[in-house]
């Protein structure tokens, strides 16, 4: 399979990001909100490259199964004891490519009046950034492939991929 993003360019990226954020956070309270499981991996780089007491929480979200298309269902799995009010929230995507799993997270966290949101993904598909309404921070952003790796699954599978590559079929 080809690789798109080697794990030392991928690294990079997430320092870069985590350099960015720490500045624009800076002394405030921030819960990073991992999206599970696909952002396991850039969570924990992103995570350790932001200077400043953040808290970590996650939540669970699903809308693939075994297909590369989106279901166009999203189910969503939050913890009702998170507080999300009086917090600035960042939410860590691996991927955006419908952006239908992160308008239903945003939907719900917004009940709780944080004090700000905000989204952090490792990739976003291409076009996709015209339609974004909330403040989003990106790595990459790549043409309309499947990828694998650093996170990322096909069916549960790569996951553990070192390198970011495009699932040929
Ligand atoms: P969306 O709701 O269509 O934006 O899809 C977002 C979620 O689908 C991501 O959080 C990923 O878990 C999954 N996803 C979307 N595109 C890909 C891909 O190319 N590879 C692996 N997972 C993907
Ligand atoms: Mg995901």
């Amino acid at each position: 399979m080809k690789t798109l993003f080697s794990e030392a360019e991928i690294l990079a990226k997430v320092e870069e990001l985590g350099k960015i954020i720490s500045n624009d956070y800076k002394d405030k309270e921030v819960i990073l909100l991992g999206v599970l499981k696909g952002s396991f991996l850039f969570f924990a780089d992103l995570a350790r490259s932001i200077h400043g007491d953040i808290q970590i929480q996650f939540i669970q979200a699903e809308s693939y199964g075994s297909s590369t298309q989106s279901s166009g269902v999203v189910k969503i799995n939050i913890n009702k004891n998170i507080v999300f009010h009086g917090k600035h929230i960042i939410i860590v995507e691996d991927i955006i490519d419908t952006g239908l799993t992160l308008h239903k997270i945003i939907e719900s966290i917004k009940l709780q009046n944080p004090l700000s949101l905000s989204v952090c993904s490792l990739l976003i598909k291409k076009n996709k950034i015209n339609s974004i309404d909330f403040k989003l921070y990106y790595g990459f952003e790549i043409e309309d492939y499947f990828v694998i790796g650093y996170g990322l699954d096909f069916n549960e599978k790569y996951r553990c991929l070192r390198d970011i590559k495009i699932l040929e079929n």
